[in-house]
């Protein structure tokens, strides 16, 4: 079967089906979330606080993105891959923004490319769009721009921050953005903007009216620590894994594994 593509999301809208966008940043959990059915994978540079040990998404290198991207979209057969552009990737030049998504496109096989900001990103859009990449836009709480923000906080709850996020979204929509990530706002601008907008929002920590959803797999699974508030846990792995871990051990030091069935003659 085909993979899914941004048509879809298109379709999607149009009928009001939900959907359910996931993060990805190996072949193994992309395998996984493709057999499960997840239409699109999203190789965020969440990758940078959940996979590589960062603090943060900042420090994440194209270079790295390019790897994790290769990697998922090799463990996937029929999602949307669509990878992060990470931070300082494309905020110089729509020159910059071009070259860093061709290698993304070239080099891992993804599908198309999300980034951060609004108006202020509207050249990079409309470049990579009219050379044939199509674009997810993020607005809210842009994790690349925490430091500005003074930490992970809601966006958008007084009127002017509220205005500018709906004017951003109109105008990466006009840009040619195919659809549009709200992070962490209140969900009656979600809502609103999702109304007024023909492309699809898909919200994290932005209600249930959003077109779509998306979660970082770590939070889905229960092998973060301290998950934030939007997101919810569907499976207790990391209790799950310290204690199949731990049983391992105690079988190796015990000589319990292997056993005979295990072993070669
Ligand atoms: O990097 C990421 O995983 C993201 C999602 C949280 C939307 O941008």
């Amino acid at each position: 079967m085909a993979r899914y593509t941004v048509s879809d999301l298109a379709a999607w809208k149009k009928s009001a089906q939900s959907f359910a966008m996931l993060t990805a940043y190996d072949s193994v959990m992309a395998s996984v979330f493709d057999q499960a059915g997840v239409p699109i994978l999203l190789v965020g540079d969440s990758a940078g606080n959940n996979f590589l040990g960062h603090e943060n998404t900042i420090p994440v290198t194209l270079d790295e993105l390019v790897s994790l991207s290769r990697a998922v979209v090799k463990g996937s057969a029929r999602a949307l891959v669509i990878a992060d552009l990470p931070f300082g990737s494309y905020e110089a030049s729509k020159e910059l923004a071009l070259e860093s998504s061709i290698r993304l496109l070239k080099e891992a096989g993804v599908a198309g490319v999300k980034l951060e900001g609004g108006t202020r990103v509207a050249e990079q859009v409309k470049a990579l769009v009219s050379s044939g990449i199509p674009v997810m836009g993020h607005l809210g709480m842009t994790p690349q721009s925490v430091n500005a923000f003074g930490g992970f906080k809601v966006q958008g709850r007084d009127s002017q921050q509220a205005d500018e996020i709906a004017k951003d979204a109109l105008a990466l929509q006009e840009a040619g953005a195919f659809a549009i990530v709200l992070e962490l706002i209140p969900a009656k601008l979600a809502s609103e903007i999702t109304k007024t907008l023909k492309v699809p929002t898909i919200g994290i920590g932005a209600g249930s009216d959003c077109d779509g959803q998306v979660l970082v797999w770590t939070d889905l699974m229960g092998l973060t620590p301290k998950p934030p508030r939007f997101s919810r846990a569907y499976l207790d792995l990391r209790k799950e894994m310290v204690e199949a871990v731990g049983k391992w051990i105690s079988d190796v030091e015990s000589g319990v594994f292997p056993d005979a069935k295990e072993s070669f003659d």
